[in-house]
């Protein structure tokens, strides 16, 4: 790996957690950085049917299983297809399997050996942005947005599936690799400041590392809240 080799960029976190404003400020930061435009990419797909309420019309009669092959293969298809005249370029995914996790429920037994060797298959994210926010202020986020969801739920229901998600994130980012915390209370400069800070330490240790599968590889980075404070 060198500092040539494209970035695979994921920002996880519950909904209204700032996800889209940290990507958004990750494309202008990369850009002269990296000498070419990143592509975004967000799992429409996924996002159409994978919510498990019914906030769009049918989701509740599709199966998890099937939502979660939905968020897969949409993955896999923007991992594919994806180029840029210099080569592949840097992706930055709004959200990564563990938003199927959370927003789907558990694997199915029954569906458990094959969606995991699917999974398996994907490259991992180096860095996963946990961008980690209480489920309060993700709420209000979501309030002053108007966002879709606060008409559709109730206030309730709403902060009662933030505070699952929280939760559920807790587990699942427990078990990702490369995952990098990022303090997403934090006003939008500060929190792009910390990913950058991650970045930075990403490409310096790819510079310096040593060869595919010596020592020094594939380990945790750990928080990036050094800049910010
Ligand atoms: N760091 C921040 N500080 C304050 N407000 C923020 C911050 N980040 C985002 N916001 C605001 O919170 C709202 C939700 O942000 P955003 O749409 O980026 O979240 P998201 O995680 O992409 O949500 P979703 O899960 O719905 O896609 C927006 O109105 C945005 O302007
Ligand atoms: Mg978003």
């Amino acid at each position: 790996m060198t500092w040539r080799d494209p970035l695979l960029v994921a920002v996880e976190g519950v909904d209204g957690a700032g996800k889209t404003t940290l990507i958004r400020g990750l494309e202008t930061l990369l850009r002269p950085l990296r000498g070419s435009r990143p592509a975004r990419v967000t799992a429409d797909i996924f996002r159409a049917i994978a919510e498990p309420d019914d906030t769009v019309l049918y989701q509740s009669v599709v199966p998890g299983p099937v939502r979660r092959l939905a968020h897969l293969v949409e993955l896999s298809a923007q991992l594919h297809y994806r180029s840029g005249p210099g080569g592949p370029p840097d992706l930055l995914f709004e959200g990564w399997v563990q938003s199927w996790e959370v927003r789907c429920g558990p694997y199915g037994e029954q569906h458990r050996g094959w969606l995991e060797q699917l999974e398996d298959l994907l490259p991992r994210p180096d860095p996963l942005l946990w961008l980690r926010v209480p489920p309060a202020l993700a709420y209000e986020r979501m309030i002053a947005r108007g966002d879709r969801r606060t008409r559709v739920l109730t206030p309730a229901a709403l902060r009662a599936r933030l505070v699952r998600q929280a939760g559920d994130y807790e587990q699942v980012m427990a078990r990702a690799d490369n995952v990098v915390e990022l303090d997403g209370t934090q006003p939008p400069d500060k929190v792009l400041a910390q990913a950058a800070w991650a970045l930075e330490a990403l490409t310096r240790a790819r510079l310096t590392r040593p060869g595919p599968g010596e020592p020094g590889t594939g380990q945790r980075p750990g928080n990036a809240s050094g800049p910010a404070g």
